[in-house]
């Protein structure tokens, strides 16, 4: 039996924050501003790019942000990626600017980023940013760990005080995820790949965070009695059946959800969350 408010509904909870996004929108418009407007840069035909690009670019379009679509070659030089990268910089009709990760293999992806302009970096990825972030300074959050902790928000109301574990120091997920919850007020640790014991690390934590990327990694004894799971990962995974392939997160959903009190179902929690939060970003930028 699943309790009430187990699963937190990212896509219900996304799907609200993404109409007051466009209830301001249409009041920034009838102020007599532009639509917000944001570059979105696609390099290469990585499958999963393909479709988060797409989600993003329809959502933009029910938010009545316009998106404007680069889409370049595989074969595209670090030079010329850097080229357009500086065209969107000196583009006032551009708020946003948005460059799909990941980049291809002739291309320094850290050097792509750090030449978006800090005030146009929807992503949050900028050096500036991150350090605005790790600071406590305002500036742009990565758009997954901003939809992670506005759905803590929506689920437990206050969080200051609470023992959180990240599993992941990415520095588009767990890094600004700790920073974030440190903001919060909770007690934060940042577990790795050379963390020992983890189950014993994971559960102590009243909020559990894994993104880490790898299939149903964190299991059902890992997690504490009552405790908040958000999961990040999206794995795609061969079906037992042998036909096709289903998505599953870093977290053994069935096994976690006996013991949690709340828990982020994968496809349907962090992802449409994370979308939102762009939404959300891109009206900030055109707000500056
Ligand atoms: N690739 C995976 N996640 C992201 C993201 O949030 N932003 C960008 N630009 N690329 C990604």
């Amino acid at each position: 039996m699943t309790a009430t408010g187990l699963i937190i509904d990212g896509k219900a909870i996304a799907a609200r924050l993404r109409a007051d996004i466009a209830q301001q929108v249409i009041a920034r418009m009838a102020a007599g501003a532009r639509a917000p407007a944001l570059a979105v840069v696609l390099v290469g035909e990585d499958p999963a790019s393909q479709v988060y690009v797409k989600n993003k670019i329809e959502a933009c379009r029910q938010a009545g942000i316009t998106s404007i679509e680069h889409r370049r070659d595989t074969s595209l030089s670090e030079a010329d990626l850097l080229d357009l990268v500086a065209r969107l910089n000196a583009d006032p009709a551009v708020d946003g600017i948005l460059v799909q990760l990941p980049l291809p293999p002739q291309i320094d992806a850290q050097k792509v980023i750090s030449a978006i302009s800090p005030e146009k970096d929807v992503d949050g990825f900028h050096p500036v940013n991150a350090g605005r972030l790790a600071t406590g300074l305002d500036g742009f959050v990565p758009c997954t760990p901003l939809g992670c902790l506005r759905l803590l928000e929506q689920t437990l109301g206050d969080i200051s005080g609470a023992e959180a574990l990240v599993i992941g120091r990415s520095n588009i997920v767990g890094r600004p995820m700790a920073s974030l919850l440190i903001g919060a007020s909770a007690t934060v640790t940042v577990a790795h790949s050379r963390s020992r014991d983890l189950p014993e690390l994971a559960r102590r934590a009243d909020i559990l965070i894994a993104a880490v990327g790898r299939p149903e990694m964190v299991r059902g004894h890992w997690v504490k009695p009552g405790a908040t799971v958000i999961d990040v990962g999206i794995n795609r995974v061969a079906r037992e059946s042998g036909t096709g392939t289903r998505l599953v997160g870093d977290v053994c959903f069935t096994e976690a959800a006996e013991v949690a009190a709340h828990i982020t179902p994968v496809p349907g929690g962090v992802g449409p969350m994370t979308i939102a939060c762009l939404l959300e970003n891109t009206l900030k930028a055109a707000a500056h």
